[in-house]
Protein backbone atom coordinates (compact mmCIF):
# COMPACT_ATOMS: atom_id res chain seq x y z
CA UNK A 1 0.00 0.00 0.00
CA UNK A 2 1.38 3.34 -0.88
CA UNK A 3 1.69 5.86 2.28
CA UNK A 4 1.44 9.20 2.50
CA UNK A 5 4.83 11.40 2.64
CA UNK A 6 6.79 11.87 5.88
CA UNK A 7 5.32 14.85 7.96
CA UNK A 8 9.08 16.21 7.47
CA UNK A 9 9.02 15.94 3.82
CA UNK A 10 8.88 19.27 1.97
CA UNK A 11 7.75 20.56 -1.63
CA UNK A 12 10.14 22.64 -3.55
CA UNK A 13 9.74 24.27 -7.16
CA UNK A 14 10.84 22.38 -9.89
CA UNK A 15 13.92 24.65 -11.00
CA UNK A 16 15.35 23.06 -7.91
CA UNK A 17 16.12 19.38 -9.79
CA UNK A 18 19.29 20.51 -11.05
CA UNK A 19 20.61 21.57 -7.55
CA UNK A 20 19.55 18.38 -5.88
CA UNK A 21 21.82 16.51 -8.94
CA UNK A 22 24.58 19.27 -8.50
CA UNK A 23 27.86 18.28 -6.01
CA UNK A 24 30.05 16.33 -8.90
CA UNK A 25 33.43 17.84 -9.59
CA UNK A 26 33.55 21.49 -11.35
CA UNK A 27 35.47 21.62 -14.47
CA UNK A 28 36.54 24.72 -16.02
CA UNK A 29 36.11 24.00 -19.64
CA UNK A 30 38.58 25.32 -21.89
CA UNK A 31 38.19 26.21 -25.69
CA UNK A 32 39.47 27.30 -28.74
CA UNK A 33 38.09 28.36 -31.88
CA UNK A 34 39.61 30.77 -34.62
CA UNK A 35 42.43 32.15 -32.61
CA UNK A 36 40.67 32.34 -29.46
CA UNK A 37 40.57 30.66 -26.35
CA UNK A 38 37.74 30.69 -23.65
CA UNK A 39 37.12 29.07 -20.86
CA UNK A 40 34.41 28.45 -18.18
CA UNK A 41 33.27 27.00 -15.03
CA UNK A 42 30.59 23.95 -15.48
CA UNK A 43 28.71 21.78 -12.90
CA UNK A 44 26.24 20.61 -15.63
CA UNK A 45 28.27 17.32 -16.78
CA UNK A 46 27.77 13.71 -16.82
CA UNK A 47 29.82 10.43 -18.61
CA UNK A 48 27.58 8.60 -21.09
CA UNK A 49 29.48 5.54 -22.50
CA UNK A 50 32.33 4.04 -21.44
CA UNK A 51 32.98 2.41 -25.14
CA UNK A 52 33.05 4.84 -26.99
CA UNK A 53 34.32 6.81 -23.85
CA UNK A 54 31.76 9.44 -24.08
CA UNK A 55 30.84 12.67 -21.86
CA UNK A 56 28.48 15.37 -21.92
CA UNK A 57 28.25 18.94 -20.60
CA UNK A 58 25.68 21.56 -20.77
CA UNK A 59 25.72 24.91 -21.75
CA UNK A 60 23.61 27.88 -21.75
CA UNK A 61 22.68 28.91 -25.07
CA UNK A 62 23.65 32.12 -24.95
CA UNK A 63 27.42 31.82 -23.48
CA UNK A 64 30.30 32.78 -25.40
CA UNK A 65 31.66 29.18 -24.84
CA UNK A 66 28.55 27.37 -26.47
CA UNK A 67 29.64 28.91 -30.33
CA UNK A 68 32.87 28.31 -29.56
CA UNK A 69 32.55 24.97 -29.15
CA UNK A 70 29.73 24.70 -31.71
CA UNK A 71 32.24 26.02 -34.52
CA UNK A 72 35.84 24.23 -33.58
CA UNK A 73 33.98 20.81 -32.49
CA UNK A 74 36.18 20.33 -29.40
CA UNK A 75 36.33 21.21 -25.71
CA UNK A 76 38.82 20.11 -22.33
CA UNK A 77 37.61 19.56 -19.11
CA UNK A 78 39.87 20.63 -16.69
CA UNK A 79 39.94 19.74 -12.89
CA UNK A 80 40.71 22.18 -10.27
CA UNK A 81 40.97 21.28 -6.78
CA UNK A 82 40.72 24.84 -4.04
CA UNK A 83 43.53 26.31 -4.87
CA UNK A 84 41.56 27.85 -7.88
CA UNK A 85 38.20 28.42 -5.63
CA UNK A 86 38.46 32.08 -6.08
CA UNK A 87 39.13 31.72 -9.96
CA UNK A 88 36.55 29.70 -10.50
CA UNK A 89 34.02 32.10 -9.12
CA UNK A 90 35.57 35.27 -10.93
CA UNK A 91 36.01 32.83 -14.33
CA UNK A 92 31.82 32.34 -13.91
CA UNK A 93 31.82 36.19 -13.37
CA UNK A 94 32.87 37.34 -17.20
CA UNK A 95 32.42 36.49 -20.70
CA UNK A 96 34.83 35.71 -22.88
CA UNK A 97 32.90 37.76 -25.90
CA UNK A 98 34.21 40.54 -23.33
CA UNK A 99 37.21 39.89 -21.91
CA UNK A 100 40.36 37.39 -22.69
CA UNK A 101 39.94 35.38 -19.44
CA UNK A 102 43.26 34.37 -20.04
CA UNK A 103 44.73 37.71 -20.07
CA UNK A 104 42.76 38.31 -16.87
CA UNK A 105 43.76 35.41 -14.77
CA UNK A 106 47.73 34.95 -16.16
CA UNK A 107 46.99 31.64 -15.50
CA UNK A 108 49.26 29.10 -17.31
CA UNK A 109 48.64 26.37 -19.60
CA UNK A 110 50.31 24.08 -21.34
CA UNK A 111 49.71 22.38 -24.52
CA UNK A 112 46.64 19.47 -25.75
CA UNK A 113 47.62 16.32 -27.08
CA UNK A 114 45.12 16.28 -29.48
CA UNK A 115 43.10 19.75 -29.22
CA UNK A 116 43.95 23.35 -30.15
CA UNK A 117 42.26 24.32 -26.62
CA UNK A 118 44.77 24.78 -23.76
CA UNK A 119 44.73 22.81 -20.60
CA UNK A 120 45.01 24.45 -17.26
CA UNK A 121 48.23 23.72 -15.30
CA UNK A 122 46.98 23.98 -11.95
CA UNK A 123 44.46 22.14 -12.36
CA UNK A 124 44.39 18.18 -10.84
CA UNK A 125 43.01 16.26 -14.77
CA UNK A 126 42.26 16.99 -17.76
CA UNK A 127 39.46 15.35 -20.16
CA UNK A 128 40.52 16.27 -24.32
CA UNK A 129 37.00 15.80 -25.59
CA UNK A 130 36.02 16.45 -29.68
CA UNK A 131 32.09 16.70 -30.01
CA UNK A 132 30.03 14.01 -31.43
CA UNK A 133 27.03 15.36 -31.28
CA UNK A 134 25.05 18.74 -30.14
CA UNK A 135 21.58 18.45 -28.84
CA UNK A 136 19.67 21.49 -27.85
CA UNK A 137 17.80 20.40 -24.24
CA UNK A 138 15.55 23.72 -23.32
CA UNK A 139 17.96 26.85 -22.57
CA UNK A 140 20.98 25.01 -23.19
CA UNK A 141 23.05 22.49 -25.96
CA UNK A 142 24.15 19.25 -24.69
CA UNK A 143 27.86 18.61 -26.23
CA UNK A 144 28.37 15.12 -26.66
CA UNK A 145 32.43 14.71 -26.23
CA UNK A 146 34.41 11.72 -26.88
CA UNK A 147 36.92 11.41 -24.77
CA UNK A 148 40.66 11.17 -27.16
CA UNK A 149 42.91 11.93 -24.09
CA UNK A 150 42.73 11.92 -20.07
CA UNK A 151 45.55 13.06 -18.07
CA UNK A 152 46.25 12.93 -14.47
CA UNK A 153 48.22 14.04 -11.41
CA UNK A 154 48.72 11.15 -9.94
CA UNK A 155 48.63 12.63 -6.63
CA UNK A 156 45.37 13.16 -7.20
CA UNK A 157 43.84 10.62 -8.91
CA UNK A 158 44.70 6.96 -9.39
CA UNK A 159 42.24 4.66 -10.49
CA UNK A 160 39.53 6.52 -8.56
CA UNK A 161 40.24 10.79 -6.65
CA UNK A 162 42.36 9.69 -3.80
CA UNK A 163 41.29 12.38 -1.99
CA UNK A 164 44.69 12.09 0.55
CA UNK A 165 45.67 15.85 0.71
CA UNK A 166 43.45 18.69 1.33
CA UNK A 167 44.49 20.83 -2.25
CA UNK A 168 44.38 17.54 -4.45
CA UNK A 169 40.63 16.93 -3.67
CA UNK A 170 38.40 18.51 -6.84
CA UNK A 171 36.15 21.03 -6.12
CA UNK A 172 32.71 20.50 -6.22
CA UNK A 173 29.95 23.24 -6.95
CA UNK A 174 26.34 23.57 -4.65
CA UNK A 175 25.42 26.64 -6.24
CA UNK A 176 25.44 30.25 -5.69
CA UNK A 177 29.46 30.51 -4.36
CA UNK A 178 29.09 27.81 -2.13
CA UNK A 179 31.46 24.63 -3.03
CA UNK A 180 33.27 21.95 -1.02
CA UNK A 181 35.08 19.05 -1.50
CA UNK A 182 34.74 15.75 -0.73
CA UNK A 183 35.33 14.92 3.45
CA UNK A 184 37.03 11.13 3.12
CA UNK A 185 36.59 7.57 1.91
CA UNK A 186 33.98 5.71 2.50
CA UNK A 187 33.85 1.90 2.16
CA UNK A 188 30.64 -0.12 1.22
CA UNK A 189 30.47 -3.86 2.52
CA UNK A 190 27.53 -6.04 0.69
CA UNK A 191 26.28 -8.43 3.00
CA UNK A 192 27.37 -12.01 2.95
CA UNK A 193 25.30 -14.44 0.68
CA UNK A 194 24.13 -16.47 4.01
CA UNK A 195 23.26 -12.99 5.98
CA UNK A 196 19.53 -11.73 5.94
CA UNK A 197 20.45 -8.42 3.49
CA UNK A 198 17.25 -6.46 5.23
CA UNK A 199 18.97 -7.38 8.99
CA UNK A 200 22.61 -7.16 7.83
CA UNK A 201 21.76 -3.39 5.93
CA UNK A 202 19.25 -2.35 9.00
CA UNK A 203 22.27 -2.91 11.38
CA UNK A 204 24.82 -1.10 8.97
CA UNK A 205 22.29 2.38 8.87
CA UNK A 206 22.42 2.19 13.11
CA UNK A 207 26.81 2.52 12.91
CA UNK A 208 26.82 4.69 10.54
CA UNK A 209 24.57 6.99 12.38
CA UNK A 210 27.02 5.75 15.19
CA UNK A 211 30.08 7.18 13.56
CA UNK A 212 28.36 10.47 12.21
CA UNK A 213 27.29 10.91 15.72
CA UNK A 214 30.31 10.56 17.44
CA UNK A 215 31.83 12.91 14.31
CA UNK A 216 29.79 15.51 14.97
CA UNK A 217 30.39 15.28 18.97
CA UNK A 218 34.30 15.76 17.81
CA UNK A 219 33.02 18.76 15.85
CA UNK A 220 31.21 20.43 18.77
CA UNK A 221 34.54 19.72 21.36
CA UNK A 222 36.35 21.18 19.20
CA UNK A 223 34.52 24.60 18.60
CA UNK A 224 34.05 24.55 22.69
CA UNK A 225 37.77 24.40 22.70
CA UNK A 226 38.15 27.41 20.10
CA UNK A 227 35.71 29.46 21.68
CA UNK A 228 37.55 28.65 25.13
CA UNK A 229 40.85 29.78 23.63
CA UNK A 230 38.87 33.38 22.19
CA UNK A 231 37.86 33.83 25.34
CA UNK A 232 41.59 33.84 27.22
CA UNK A 233 42.67 36.00 24.13
CA UNK A 234 44.62 33.07 22.70
CA UNK A 235 45.37 33.09 18.52
CA UNK A 236 43.09 30.85 17.05
CA UNK A 237 43.67 28.43 14.26
CA UNK A 238 40.59 28.21 12.28
CA UNK A 239 41.85 25.82 9.96
CA UNK A 240 41.25 23.55 12.87
CA UNK A 241 37.40 23.99 12.42
CA UNK A 242 37.52 23.92 8.67
CA UNK A 243 39.77 21.09 8.89
CA UNK A 244 36.78 19.16 10.80
CA UNK A 245 34.16 19.64 8.07
CA UNK A 246 32.69 23.19 9.52
CA UNK A 247 32.06 25.48 6.62
CA UNK A 248 32.59 29.36 6.99
CA UNK A 249 30.64 30.79 5.04
CA UNK A 250 31.42 34.03 2.49
CA UNK A 251 29.20 36.35 1.06
CA UNK A 252 28.05 37.47 -2.68
CA UNK A 253 26.73 34.58 -4.71
CA UNK A 254 26.93 35.57 -8.15
CA UNK A 255 24.70 34.06 -10.93
CA UNK A 256 25.91 30.52 -12.43
CA UNK A 257 23.74 27.80 -14.23
C1 LIG B 1 30.71 26.59 -10.45
C2 LIG B 1 29.93 27.03 -11.64
C3 LIG B 1 29.42 26.11 -12.52
C4 LIG B 1 28.75 26.52 -13.67
N1 LIG B 1 28.23 25.57 -14.50
C5 LIG B 1 27.68 25.94 -15.67
C6 LIG B 1 27.20 24.94 -16.58
O1 LIG B 1 27.27 23.74 -16.32
N2 LIG B 1 26.67 25.36 -17.75
C7 LIG B 1 26.59 26.68 -18.09
O2 LIG B 1 26.10 27.01 -19.18
N3 LIG B 1 27.03 27.65 -17.22
C8 LIG B 1 27.58 27.30 -16.04
N4 LIG B 1 28.03 28.26 -15.18
C9 LIG B 1 28.01 29.68 -15.58
C10 LIG B 1 29.15 30.03 -16.58
O3 LIG B 1 30.39 29.52 -16.15
C11 LIG B 1 29.27 31.55 -16.75
O4 LIG B 1 28.05 32.07 -17.22
C12 LIG B 1 30.43 31.98 -17.65
O5 LIG B 1 30.70 33.35 -17.40
C13 LIG B 1 30.16 31.83 -19.14
O6 LIG B 1 31.33 32.21 -19.81
P1 LIG B 1 31.41 32.47 -21.39
O7 LIG B 1 30.35 33.49 -21.74
O8 LIG B 1 32.80 33.01 -21.59
O9 LIG B 1 31.20 31.17 -22.09
C14 LIG B 1 28.62 27.89 -13.97
C15 LIG B 1 29.10 28.83 -13.05
C16 LIG B 1 29.74 28.41 -11.89
C17 LIG B 1 30.24 29.41 -10.88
Amino acid sequence: MLELPPPEVERRPVTLAARLLQGGPVALVTTADRGNANVLPVAWMMPLSTRPPLVAIAIEQSRHSAEMISHSEQFALNFPGRTLLHHVQYLASLSGKDIDKFEATQLETFVAAHLSAPLLRDCLAWVECEVQKVLPFGDHFLYVGLVVAVHVDPQAFDEQWLLESDDARPLHFLGGNRYSTLDGLLEARLPRASEAPERVLSERVQEELELTREARERREELIDEVLRDVDAGKVVDLGRLTASGLVIPTPNPPDAS
